[in-house]
């Protein structure tokens, strides 16, 4: 039987789509899924193709060649586990076995220790990009060993989507980084995500737009430095018309929020270490009031508000709104890098934050122009403690800063919610404040609880009889 140089456990769409990619590049791949129907129908389709279908876990072991490369593609949590409880004895020394999942950090690390007990490396995996990313180049975040990513390189590479800096996907870190790293993506995956329906709800309630009118005004913003994956996404979405109605399709999604958890996780890890994450929270919290949809449909009609026409905000809106986003976005990836920078020291990761700016830079949901100046910034700066530190960064956001100022101000004003842009500005003030008035919540909490306080003129704690 001729030997498959790949194996991928369980065919959902992503599962699917990256065993297509890699055969597409010439590796030959063994698959396996639970329910062996799929399995079936799944090399049924694609006959011809160097598919090898396996009825089993044992079958699939045997398929491969040593040193096994393995990927999962199971959902996170339990499954990972219980599928490791049934790999780990039938795996051997030197094979390698990938997590694709979007796994809790910790979970990989522990795992990893797991088997490498048995010399087996485990490979924690970040994969953005969804159902198009995974078949046609995703952006790739894998941690664990460097044995390991010496044997995963040249198929990883070969997957990943490219841009002209190479394919985007590189070795993060040990242990559970890639997984960090790809929870921290959708972290700013949220908070983007939420600034963009921000200022979409500006244009709508503000400036009175339509659906079809805003599609364009993102069409435009996307040809210049907001140039984006969601953005350009908003342009489409905001075009489609409900075939039945007739009417704009976004207009009749219910506006509930879902999320499946890394937003969460996201902001879990950064209270952990102390890192603030202002917007990505602001963002995660936008969903979870937006879940409450009955209560505020109640509340709507009891709740005052200012008495505002609707698009009474016009044209200066509208012309400040690109240069705001683009302030507000600058801010979002400054927390994001700022907490993988924080976990990587104390977990001593030692990743490359240049490095994470190239490979989201294509094939991930959060690519973007502006990685492009990010990664300039942290590869000629590689300390750089804060992204808003960068001279070209800084200028960005001083030019843009009048613009967001009258954007949250109108928002504010008109009571259109703007949590994440006003979250991001706030972010920014206090970042480039010399002297905050923590002094006084100091002072407080020495008064009522003596916990003691610090000097600006002499060493040492203080404690006083306030
Ligand atoms: C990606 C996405 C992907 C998924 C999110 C959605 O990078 O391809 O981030 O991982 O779409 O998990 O998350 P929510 O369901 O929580 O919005």
């Amino acid at each position: 039987m001729n030997k498959a140089a790949f194996g991928v456990i369980g065919l959902g769409t992503m599962g699917r789509n990256l065993a297509l990619n890699i055969e597409s590049r010439g590796v030959a791949v063994a698959v396996w899924n639970r329910e062996q129907e799929w399995t079936d129908r799944f090399v049924g389709e694609n006959a011809g193709k160097a598919f090898t279908g396996t009825a089993s876990l044992e079958a699939l072991i045997e398929t491969v060649e040593h040193p096994r490369r393995i990927l999962m593609m199971i959902p996170a949590g339990a499954p990972v586990d219980e599928m490791l409880e049934r790999l780990q004895p039938l795996l051997q020394r030197g094979d390698v076995l990938i997590d694709g999942g979007n796994s809790w950090f910790e979970d990989t690390a522990r795992r990893e220790q797991a088997l490498r007990v048995d010399g087996i490396h485990f490979v924690g995996c970040g994969v953005s990009g969804g159902e198009d990313g995974a078949r046609n180049g995703p952006s790739l975040m894998p941690g664990g060993s460097t044995v390991a990513w010496t044997l995963l390189q040249p198929v990883l590479e070969a997957i990943a989507a490219r841009t002209e800096a190479g394919p985007c996907v590189t070795h993060v870190g040990p242990g559970g980084a890639g997984h960090f790293v790809k929870t921290v993506h959708n972290g700013i995956e949220y908070a983007d995500m939420q600034l963009i329906a921000e200022s979409w709800d500006l244009m709508r309630r503000g400036c009175g737009m339509s659906a079809a009118e805003t599609a364009e005004v993102f069409a435009a913003w996307n040809k210049g430095p907001l140039e984006s994956f969601l953005i350009e996404l908003s342009a489409q979405l905001c075009r489609v018309k409900d075939p039945v109605s007739g009417q704009p399709l976004v207009d009749l999604v219910l506006d509930k929020a879902g999320q499946k958890g890394t937003g969460k996780w996201t902001v879990q890890a950064a209270l952990e270490i102390g890192i603030a994450v202002p917007t990505i929270a602001a963002a995660l919290d936008a969903r979870v009031l937006s879940s409450l949809k009955e209560e505020r449909v109640a509340a709507a009609t009891v709740l005052a508000g200012p008495q505002v026409q609707a698009g009474a905000a016009g044209e200066e809106l509208l012309r400040d709104l690109p240069a705001a986003l683009y302030a507000a976005r600058i801010c979002v990836y400054a927390q994001g890098f700022a907490l993988i920078s924080g976990a990587s020291r104390i977990h001593e990761w030692r990743i490359d934050i240049a490095e994470v700016a190239r490979i989201w830079k294509a094939g991930c949901i959060i690519r973007a122009r502006l990685l492009d100046p990010l990664r300039r910034a942290f590869s000629s700066t590689p300390g750089l403690p804060n992204a808003l530190l960068d001279p070209s960064m800084a200028r960005a956001v001083a030019d843009a800063q009048s613009s967001w100022r009258r954007v949250i101000s109108r928002g504010v004003a008109d009571g259109i919610p703007v949590p994440a842009h006003a979250t991001a500005l706030a972010y920014y003030d206090s970042y480039r404040s010399a002297r905050l008035p923590q002094n006084l919540t100091q002072a407080q909490r020495d008064a009522f609880g003596a916990h003691t306080y610090e000097r600006i003129d002499q060493p040492g704690k203080q404690h006083s009889d306030w």
